[in-house]
């Protein structure tokens, strides 16, 4: 199995270029599984898609050998399929039910970030040979896979723990044995977020916690498969204006986190020659505009290319918006292997 992830800023194209590649190893015979983290949803309108199911196949020619299907994350159906596959049997129910299940799946901030490794877990049980995943713009590109391991090590943490344990505790001898320290926090915390929630919360925790730790575990291998040059290869998608200072921090932030980088993108890139001739006025203003602000842009390319060790691939820019395969077709054409 090979993992291709797409990073880059806000806008560059990384989403019309995940799916550019999803398709070219489609065409090469794969079975070939494109997952947006995005919740733009802007990867159905690249791949030409409607309705918004989990997991769906993307119609290439019936002749060719390989298969290209989409998912969006959705962060509910990730974190309920990681109970039913890994909660004990008879808790499922009342986890599921559970209020504060609803609260922590659809209204805690971060959950997206947590789900997106496990989605990328599932998949990878799902028996896809290459998953291929574009990720959400953000300042903090790659805080979906730095949260994930924080948060295996926070479940790993003895607070953590003890927490459970002690309500398990409490439950199980009634409150009147339990130390006067731990009865002080309790009521504190009762006071502030009320009794119902606390034992809502606590009661949760009690249930929940083997598929947090379950997770923290799974998580980390994920990240680690993540790290594996043999498995996964991170691009980086940027455009003309920004690339320089795009590749250093990227190459740096990949770096950091030990992610290998296997290839940059400048997407964009004008593609018409306006050759040598001019033209007067108005539109010979406009030709040398043209032929300035490219011949700036291809500068910039060789500079990158000078200072880059990986491979560097420039993307043209379409005459319209990327949508549907036969825009993909276009950009495919100049992708790396
Ligand atoms: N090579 C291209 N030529 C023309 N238009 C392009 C090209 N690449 C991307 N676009 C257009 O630019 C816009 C942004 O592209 P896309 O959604 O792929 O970027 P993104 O990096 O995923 O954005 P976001 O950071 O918001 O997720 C889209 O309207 C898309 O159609
Ligand atoms: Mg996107």
């Amino acid at each position: 199995m090979k993992i291709t992830v797409f990073v880059g800023t806000g806008g560059v194209g990384k989403t019309s270029v995940a799916a550019a590649t999803g398709l070219a190893r489609a065409r090469a015979g794969h079975r070939c599984l494109v997952l947006t983290i995005d919740p733009a949803r802007r990867l159905r309108t690249a791949l030409g898609l409607t309705g918004a199911p989990e997991e769906q196949q993307v119609r290439l020619d019936p002749a060719a050998p390989g298969e290209l299907w989409a998912a969006m994350l959705d962060v509910r159906a990730t974190l309920d399929e990681a109970v039913r596959r890994y909660g004990d049997p008879e808790l499922q129910p009342r986890i599921l039910a559970h209020p504060i299940y609803a609260a922590i799946a659809d209204s805690l901030a971060g959950m997206q970030e947590l789900m997106a490794v496990e989605r990328i877990d599932q998949l990878r049980l799902r028996g896809f040979e290459e998953i291929i995943v574009d990720t959400a713009p953000s300042r903090h590109a790659l805080e979906f896979l730095d949260k994930p391991v924080a948060f295996a090590n926070l479940a790993d943490s003895s607070w953590v723990k003890l927490i459970g344990r002690t309500y398990k505790f409490v439950e199980a001898t009634g409150m009147l044995s339990v130390g006067r320290a731990t009865m002080e926090i309790y009521r504190k915390v009762e006071s502030i977020l009320g009794a119902r929630l606390v034992s809502d919360v606590l009661d949760f925790y009690s249930l929940f916690v083997s598929i947090a730790e379950g997770y923290g575990e799974r998580a980390r291998k994920t990240v680690a498969m993540l790290r594996d040059p043999a498995v996964t290869g991170f691009r980086v998608v940027t455009a003309p204006q920004k690339a320089v200072r795009d590749a250093r921090f990227f190459t740096e932030a990949l770096a950091g986190r030990k992610f290998r980088a296997e290839a940059f993108y400048v997407n964009r890139m004008w593609p018409y020659d306006p050759g040598a001739g001019g033209g007067t006025g108005l539109a010979g203003e406009l030709i040398e505009w043209y032929r300035d602000e490219r011949s700036a842009q291809q500068a910039g390319f060789e500079a990158l290319r000078a200072e880059l060790r990986v491979p560097l691939a420039a993307l043209p820019e379409l005459d319209r918006d990327v949508e549907g395969v036969a825009d993909l077709e276009r950009i495919a054409r100049n992708l790396l292997p």
